[in-house]
């Protein structure tokens, strides 16, 4: 069985949602206290095994190729101003591992921008994290829970959590037959169904292993929800060729791709870092008196 060495991470979206910051910056590059969302998804794959990462990006998102680069000038100005412990920090982003980018033209979709990125995966396994979704676990990366999954049994591996029912129109949703606690053999899949339409509340969540055969299903799926290649579609067409697995992932997951997410995201992370905690803590405490106070002289 192949070893999984590459993942490719689809940056290219537009990030609407997040307008205007997103007008000339990555929504990649917003930062979770002092670390921008995409440096968490990195050390995430890195800390699972991966080597390589392919991101796939478009028109504006230079500062991603900028941020995992070396920055010699800085580092030197650092230097000279006695400050070595962010020589340290700035650099050791840039030695994680071999960084690739490659374009995505034309943003039709997460599945075409997998398709993109197919003459450098090869025909080998390879991992697929999304550049918006957080998963914490220090002890077990979301990634390598998959890659353990497929490692098993050498078959693609898709990351899920269970959502509210209401909330099914914003994932694609899976319906399997439980094999294992939290390992299904996946039966269906739909993008984005509504909640009287979908066959579960099993969600996918950004994480996927991927074997080389969802190039040539790619390549065969019509165009479908939104006017966009979806990998979910060309995921149901490999189905009938070859059997998918879904994991649910342990961990704390954060969809930071809408303002809600991103800062409810900031907050958790604040109150976890021993630099910050105690401040945000004291912070929120205030805040919250201060509406119990406004809330108690409307009444
Ligand atoms: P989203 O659906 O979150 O789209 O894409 P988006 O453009 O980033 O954000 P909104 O919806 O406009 O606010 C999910 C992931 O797929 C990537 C995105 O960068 C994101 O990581 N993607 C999406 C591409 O790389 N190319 C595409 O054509 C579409």
């Amino acid at each position: 069985m192949q070893k999984i060495r590459k993942a490719v991470i689809p940056v290219a979206g537009f990030g609407t949602r997040f307008l205007p910051a997103t007008k000339a910056t990555p929504k990649e590059m917003m930062p979770i206290v002092d670390k921008p969302i995409i440096q968490y998804i990195v050390e995430e794959a890195v800390a699972s095994g991966i080597e390589t990462i392919i991101f796939v990006t478009g028109r504006h998102k230079r500062a991603i190729e900028d941020h995992f680069d070396y920055a010699p000038e800085l580092e030197h100005a650092l230097e000279r101003a006695g400050k070595e412990e962010y020589v340290n920090i700035i650099r050791e982003i840039s030695d994680m591992a071999d960084f690739v980018y490659i374009r995505q033209k034309e943003q039709l979709g997460l599945g075409h921008a997998i398709l993109t990125a197919e003459h450098i995966v090869g025909n080998e396994p390879f991992a697929v994290l999304l550049g918006d979704e957080l998963i914490i676990n220090e002890e077990n990366p979301g990634i390598k829970q998959l890659i353990d999954v497929y490692k098993k049994f050498g078959k693609s591996v898709i990351g899920t959590t269970d959502v509210p029912r209401e909330e099914t129109y914003k994932y694609g949703i899976i319906e399997g037959s439980e094999i294992e606690r939290g390992i299904r053999l996946v039966n269906y899949l739909v993008e984005k169904p509504e909640p009287h339409e979908a066959p579960s509340t099993s969600a996918i969540i950004g994480r996927y292993v991927l074997t080389p055969n969802i190039f040539d299903a790619l390549k065969r799926t019509p165009f479908g929800k939104g006017g966009e290649l979806q990998l979910t579609d060309a995921l149901m067409l490999l189905r009938q060729e070859e059997v998918i697995y879904s994991k649910d992932i342990e961990g704390i997951r954060h969809d930071t791709g809408n303002k809600l997410g991103y800062i409810k995201a900031i907050l958790d992370f604040a109150l976890r870092r021993p630099d910050t905690k105690d401040f945000v803590k004291e912070l929120i405490l205030e805040q919250a008196e201060k509406l119990k106070e406004e809330a108690n002289s409307q009444t």
